[in-house]
Parts: structure tokens; C-alpha cells; sequence
């Protein structure tokens, strides 16, 4: 019997590392996606053997400061923000000209590139108001791409579209391509580009754009994006001898797409591919995650992950684009210990306490760049807490387009939300004083669509009483919305109970305990009886004047234009991560 036991332990063990040893050299990885879940459109990545054989992507902020965030990983699974490039104002100011008209304005898709011990990232501004037009393109490179500071201020370059691609030939001549699809050379010192030449048009569908090319067998290969980044949206290649062109396209075009599918995980397109340390190919892109109705999408555009086969001399076949992935053997997951920086990976929860001496997490976003003095961590009248200096106009702001260039600071400060279904709140302490003083919480799109939960001071029967204030704001070109039969919530208003202290202390909770709706509600520390709680539809915030960028959780304060500047003090900020809907 003993024996019996120890002969089959025997035998158990010997197959199993024969199966493991089996696993590893053929088995191939199963993952699942979005690789970075929550808004994370049009992604550039590459892996980078001579940085500790690490992966590194980048993905579009818009008008999000700071902007340009750069995520590394080491097996695929796990990224770690690990820079932001645009962390000094200067370095594009054009930022602080877009106004409440131009929520979609700002620093679209950019392509990261690694070249002799130094990482280059080409961007451009776009800018939609009172029409669409491109109003600079910027080169930044960095040595140290887990330092902000390490970015530079950008080479500025004549750019007449988006989406451009950086491409260097084996003679070290680098050229830019961008949407059009138009090519040209750019002096990588001057930012001085070239003669415009149109080397391809895509296989006839709109928009081609989203531009990469790749050197292989002796092939110059022209990977690109059309149909739009909804649901025509697919990913078509062609392939030269010379850099310039002529390209011919594949017959097999399109060669990734969900289009005309009932995947859970559409629009994919804007892809970029790179080789990882064994040599195999992969690709990233971007999806939404909406199924074919593609009504309620609030997190918008997310970044996945595919695996590419590509043959010596043939065209690449691109893995279709799912939540559950099977690919390539992934690099062992290290759990990014590899990985240096103070970031946050992608999916961790915040609880954070704004400690003395801490400051705000790098994951944390603005719309545009913030006020001096407006945010600050641990301040000396309340330690422990991040101080709200209210700006005067609420979050939907007055700022007419070249009048009122100044008029756009709004204090919000947000971060993204990166799963479908979590809970996020923020204790927060306040005392306001003077007619229309509010601070709260907010699912934030852009500034003509959010829905907020706040505390705010009105008048009711000659006295100012503090009230908990639901609020829906929904703005400007929403046919979307209209037509998709949605019911805009009223507003919703209700006085808080009278305390014993001046000091409100309550916490506001946004929750998605599934994918169509959220759950907002208001608790106070001093009266556990009072609870506020709305539920409203998530396709508010989904598509409509955010139809590039997805959903942000945050906190604000206002004077909503009066005499106030009672300073908001958040003391817990909390998100928590419960889940991911992938099919
Ligand atoms: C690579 O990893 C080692 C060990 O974690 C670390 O000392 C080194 O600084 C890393 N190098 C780079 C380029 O990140
Ligand atoms: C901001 O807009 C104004 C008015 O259009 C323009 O004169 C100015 O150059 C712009 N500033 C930046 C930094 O783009
Ligand atoms: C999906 O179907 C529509 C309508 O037939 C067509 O116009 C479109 O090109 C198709 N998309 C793809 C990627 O084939
Ligand atoms: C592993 O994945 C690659 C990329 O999708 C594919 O080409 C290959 O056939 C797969 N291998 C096995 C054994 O499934
Ligand atoms: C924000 O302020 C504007 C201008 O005063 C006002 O029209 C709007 O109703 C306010 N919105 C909210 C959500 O308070
Ligand atoms: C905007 O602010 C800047 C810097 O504070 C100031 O120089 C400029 O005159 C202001 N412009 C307007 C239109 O108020
Ligand atoms: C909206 O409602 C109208 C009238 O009930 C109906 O005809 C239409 O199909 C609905 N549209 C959508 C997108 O549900």
C-alpha cells in the first residue's frame, strides 16, 4: 500500500514536469483582454530587449493633463504607468487655448519608437473647433523613460493630418507617414519634414489613417486603419520594395476586424505590431467594448492585445480580437518587479489618504492643465486630506471660444474608470458658507456630458441649507443619444438633516454593479439614517461629445459663480476594481 502510493507519487511527478517541460516550449499563453482596460485609444507599443526586455505602450490623453502616458510590462499581462511625457505646461501650450467647445481637442494618436538608447514619440494636436484641423505635430524623445522629466520639450513639425508614424529607413533616413495616407522625411534636429508624397489610399473605405510601417524579408510593409474608429472600423496592409511606394495591397485586406460581427469587443482597428524576445509577433489595438449595438460604451476606446503569425515573405495574419486570447508563449509573468517607477499598474484599486509628504498619484488626471494652488496634498490646516480650492465656474465651465481663454480652469481631479463593474468614493469634508457653494463627485465624459452627485449650499425659506444635489449635464451635439430613446434623469435635490457641527463629513459613492447602469449615492458620518441614492444609465456617458475619449471618476468643487472659496477636503479616495465584462 505504502509502496504502492510512493510508486504512483512517482509516476505522477515525472509526467507532470514532463507535461510542464512539454507546456513551455510549445504551449501557447492564454490571456485575456483589454491589456489596459478603461479609456486607452489608439495605441503605439514596442518591445525593447536593451530596457530589460521590456514591453512599453503609449496611448492618446486629448485634453487630460498630464498627458501622453507611456505603461511598460515584462509578460504582457501587467503594465505599470511609468512616465507621463507632457508634465510641464510648456511644452504645449496650445492646451490652455481649447475652451467648453472643444472637448475633443488635444494630443490625438502618437507612435512610440526605440532607436540607439533612445525613445521617440511623434504626436499631434488636433483641434476641432470651429473645424478640424492639425495644428502642430511634436517629436519627444527621452534616455530614461521612467522619468517625466527625462521627456524634452518637443521638436515642432509642419503636420497637415493625424496619426503620425515614425520610420527609419536602413540608410537613417527617418520618415513621418500619417493619415491620407501621405508621407514625407523629417530632419529629426529641426522638425523640417520633406515633400508631401501620398503612397497609398486603402483599399477604398473612409478615413484611411493610423499609418505604420514595418521593414521585413526585404519588404517594406504598410500597415493602416479605415472605416472610422466605430463600428466600420478595420485594419488593411500593402507591401513595397521601395519606402516611398508604390504599395500594392493584400488581397486578403482587411487583415483584423470585428466589423459585421456580434463580438463583444468592437472597432477594432489603429493597430501597431512588434516582436517580442523569442521573435514572435504580436499586435496591439484598439476596441470597444459595446457589442454590435454600440449604445453603452462609457469606457470608450481600450487597448488589446493579439497575437500575429508572420512567415518569411508572407503577409501577417493578426489573431481576431476577443476577451479570452490564446497567443504566443507570454513572457514569464514577473509581476513587473522588473519594473522601476511610482506608477500604478493599470488595473491596481486606489485607497489613497493624501499622507504628509505624498503627493498625487501620476495616475490621476485634469482636464487641461490645472490652477496653481488649486489641488494640495496634506495642507497645514488639515493634514491628510487633498485640499479643493472651488474655481468659480462649475465643471461645465463659461468659456466662450476667444473671449474667455482664461475662463477654462475647472477644479476636478480624476482618475479613469477601469473596469466595469467597481466602486469608487471620496470622504470628503466640507463647510460651505455662501449661496452655491458645491463639492462632489462626477462620472465625467467631457464638460458637456457628466453626471455629478454634490454637496451644495441653497437657499430654502430665507436660510442657506446645506442639500445633496443629483444632477445630469448633457450637452451639444448628443444625436446619438436622442436617438437611441434615452430618458435624461431630472435633477434631484433633497436638504441634509440639520447636524450638530458646520462641517458636512460624508461620503459620496459611485458604483457599476453592472455594465448599464451606475448606482450614486451620499452617506454622512453623523447621521447614519440620511442616505441619498439615484441610479442612472450608463449610455449617458457613452459616445455623443465624448465619442473619443471614455469615462473619467472624480471630485470638484465650484462657487457656481458666487462668492464662495470655501475650500472641499477629501481625506479617503477610493476605487476599487470588481470585475471586467469580456463577453
Ligand atoms: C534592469 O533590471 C535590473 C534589476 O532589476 C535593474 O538594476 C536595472 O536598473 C534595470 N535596467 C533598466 C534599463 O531598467
Ligand atoms: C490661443 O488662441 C489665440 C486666439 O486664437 C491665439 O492667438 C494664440 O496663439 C493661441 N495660443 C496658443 C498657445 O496656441
Ligand atoms: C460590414 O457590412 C457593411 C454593409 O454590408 C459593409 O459596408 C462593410 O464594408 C462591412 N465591413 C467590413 C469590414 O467588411
Ligand atoms: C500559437 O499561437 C500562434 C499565434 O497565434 C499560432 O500561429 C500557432 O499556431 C499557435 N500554436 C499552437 C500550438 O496552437
Ligand atoms: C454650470 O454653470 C452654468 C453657467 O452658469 C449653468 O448654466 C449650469 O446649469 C451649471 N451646471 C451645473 C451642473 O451646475
Ligand atoms: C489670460 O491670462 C494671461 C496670464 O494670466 C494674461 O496675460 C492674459 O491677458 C489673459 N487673457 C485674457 C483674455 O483675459
Ligand atoms: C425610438 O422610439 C421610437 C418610437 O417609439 C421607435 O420607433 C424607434 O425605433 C426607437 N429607436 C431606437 C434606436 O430604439
Amino acid at each position: 500500500m505504502k509502496v504502492q502510493r510512493a510508486f504512483s507519487l512517482l509516476v505522477a511527478f515525472v509526467m507532470s514536469s514532463k507535461t510542464s517541460a512539454a507546456l513551455a516550449s510549445s504551449h501557447n499563453s492564454t490571456y485575456t483582454n483589454p491589456i489596459l482596460p478603461g479609456w486607452h485609444s489608439d495605441p503605439s507599443c514596442l518591445f525593447v530587449a536593451e530596457e530589460n526586455n521590456t514591453f512599453f505602450c503609449t496611448t492618446s490623453s486629448f485634453l487630460t493633463f498630464p498627458g501622453i502616458p507611456i505603461y511598460a510590462s515584462q509578460d504582457l499581462r501587467h503594465w505599470k504607468l511609468v512616465s507621463n511625457v507632457f508634465t510641464r505646461p510648456e511644452q504645449v501650450p496650445e492646451i490652455a487655448n481649447s475652451t467648453s467647445q472643444t472637448q475633443q481637442d488635444g494630443l490625438w494618436a502618437s507612435t512610440i519608437r526605440y532607436r540607439n538608447g533612445k525613445f521617440y514619440l511623434v504626436t499631434s494636436y488636433a483641434s476641432t473647433y470651429p473645424s478640424f484641423k492639425v495644428v502642430s505635430g511634436f517629436l519627444f524623445t527621452s534616455t530614461n523613460v521612467y522619468s517625466d522629466d527625462s521627456w524634452t520639450d518637443p521638436v515642432r513639425f509642419a503636420i497637415r493630418d493625424i496619426d503620425p508614424d515614425l520610420f527609419w529607413d536602413d540608410d537613417g533616413t527617418a520618415y513621418i507617414s500619417r493619415a491620407g495616407i501621405v508621407q514625407q522625411t523629417i530632419d529629426l534636429k529641426t522638425g523640417v519634414l520633406g515633400p508631401e508624397t501620398k503612397i497609398w489610399g486603402g483599399t477604398g473605405s473612409a478615413t484611411p489613417e493610423g499609418p505604420h510601417i514595418y521593414k521585413r524579408d526585404g519588404w517594406y510593409y504598410l500597415m493602416i486603419s479605415e472605416g472610422g474608429t466605430e463600428l466600420n472600423h478595420r485594419v488593411t496592409i500593402a507591401r513595397s520594395k521601395k519606402v516611398s511606394g508604390p504599395y500594392e495591397g493584400y488581397s486578403g485586406n482587411p487583415i483584423l476586424t470585428n466589423s459585421n460581427t456580434t463580438e463583444y469587443f468592437q472597432t477594432v482597428g489603429h493597430a501597431d505590431l512588434f516582436q517580442d524576445g523569442d521573435g514572435n509577433w504580436w499586435g496591439s489595438a484598439l476596441a470597444t467594448r459595446s457589442g454590435p449595438a454600440w449604445r453603452v460604451y462609457p469606457m470608450g476606446r481600450e487597448t488589446v492585445l493579439f497575437a500575429v503569425t508572420w512567415e518569411e515573405g508572407e503577409w501577417p495574419i493578426l489573431e481576431p480580437v476577443q476577451g479570452q486570447m490564446t497567443g504566443w508563449r507570454l513572457p514569464r509573468p514577473s509581476k513587473g518587479e522588473g519594473i522601476p517607477g511610482k506608477g500604478a499598474y493599470v488595473d491596481a484599486p486606489d485607497r489613497i489618504t493624501f499622507g504628509p509628504g505624498t503627493s498625487i498619484p501620476r495616475h490621476f488626471l485634469y482636464w487641461r492643465i490645472p490652477k496653481e494652488g488649486s489641488f494640495t496634498v496634506s495642507p497645514p490646516e488639515s493634514p491628510h486630506s487633498l485640499r479643493l480650492l472651488p474655481s468659480s465656474q462649475n465643471i461645465t465651465g463659461t468659456g466662450i471660444p476667444g473671449v474667455d481663454v482664461n475662463e477654462t480652469d475647472i477644479t476636478l481631479i480624476t482618475r479613469r474608470q477601469s473596469h466595469t463593474y467597481f466602486t469608487y468614493s471620496v470622504d470628503i469634508t466640507y463647510a460651505p458658507t455662501e449661496a452655491g457653494e458645491e463639492a462632489g463627485v462626477t462620472i465625467f465624459l467631457t464638460q458637456d456630458q457628466h453626471i455629478d452627485l454634490g454637496i451644495v449650499l441653497l437657499s430654502s425659506g430665507g436660510n442657506l441649507v446645506p442639500h445633496v444635489r443629483f444632477q445630469t449635464t448633457l450637452l451639444n451635439d448628443l444625436d446619438t443619444l436622442a436617438t437611441q430613446n434615452v430618458t435624461v434623469p431630472g435633477t434631484v435635490v433633497a436638504p441634509l438633516p440639520s447636524l450638530s457641527s458646520k462641517e458636512i463629513r460624508a461620503r459620496l459613492q459611485v458604483q457599476a454593479k453592472d455594465d448599464t447602469h451606475y448606482i450614486l449615492s451620499a452617506t454622512l458620518h453623523e447621521d447614519k439614517q440620511f442616505e441619498f441614492t439615484q441610479t442612472v444609465e450608463a449610455v449617458l456617458v457613452s459616445g455623443g461629445t465624448g465619442r473619443f475619449t471614455g469615462t473619467l471618476l472624480g471630485a470638484y468643487a465650484t462657487s457656481n459663480e458666487g462668492s464662495g472659496s470655501t475650500p472641499a477636503y477629501i481625506t479617503q479616495w477610493q476605487y476599487e476594481g470588481q470585475g471586467q465584462k469580456i463577453s
